[in-house]
């Protein structure tokens, strides 16, 4: 395995085609699509195998109407390489270009279904903003309903990176 390095334009078909399947067979290309590699690579990251090819990767950005506040679209690992800390190290590696260029919160959603990434997150630090603006374990949270649209209900998730 080598390092961390950007994500570029040249990932875009392998990682397209594999994104479904890492999802557990959501569909989920859609919302990636090419100009995620293209036009946001200085906040997109990807930890390699010996061969370049991403086992793990993560699409994020600086809000662009609060510059305090970065955001995570998208965060995925191989299926065979989880449990490893590669998705921990993908964080890390993000807070870290983020919180260099003046930012102390990060902000994710994900779906109330989806178990693990809320799991992942929690061990991570983050905390569920609940509508009441209440905080939650992101496992406890009860979420936002209709949030991406009808049926799209989505846990608000955030941490704060101003005690790393
Ligand atoms: C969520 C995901 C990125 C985690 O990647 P990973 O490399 O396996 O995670 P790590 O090994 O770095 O785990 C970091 C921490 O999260 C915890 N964690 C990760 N997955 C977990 C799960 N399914 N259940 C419980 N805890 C979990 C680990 O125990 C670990 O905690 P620790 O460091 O305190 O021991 C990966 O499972 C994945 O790609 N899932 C499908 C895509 C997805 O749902 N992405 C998130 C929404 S965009």
């Amino acid at each position: 395995m080598i390092g961390i390095t950007q994500l570029t334009e040249a990932d875009f078909d392998y990682l397209s085609a594999r994104l479904d399947e890492w999802w557990g067979g959501r569909s989920m290309s859609a919302m990636l699509p090419r100009l995620w590699f293209k036009h946001f690579s200085e906040t997109c990251f990807a930890v390699r195998d010996d061969e370049g090819r991403p086992v793990g990767f993560l699409v994020g950005y600086v809000q662009n109407n609060d510059e305090a506040t970065a955001y995570v679209h998208f965060i995925g690992v191989d299926p065979t390489q989880r449990g490893r800390g590669l998705g921990r190290r993908l964080y890390q590696h993000f807070e870290e270009q983020v919180v260099s260029v003046g930012c102390s919160n990060i902000e994710a959603v994900t779906s109330p279904s989806n178990q693990s990434s809320l799991a992942f997150h929690e061990a991570l630090g983050f905390v569920a903003v609940e509508p009441n603006g209440s905080t939650a374990l992101p496992s406890e949270a009860q979420g936002v309903r209709d949030y991406d649209g009808a049926g799209e209900d989505r846990v608000l998730l955030r941490k704060s990176l101003s005690q790393r």
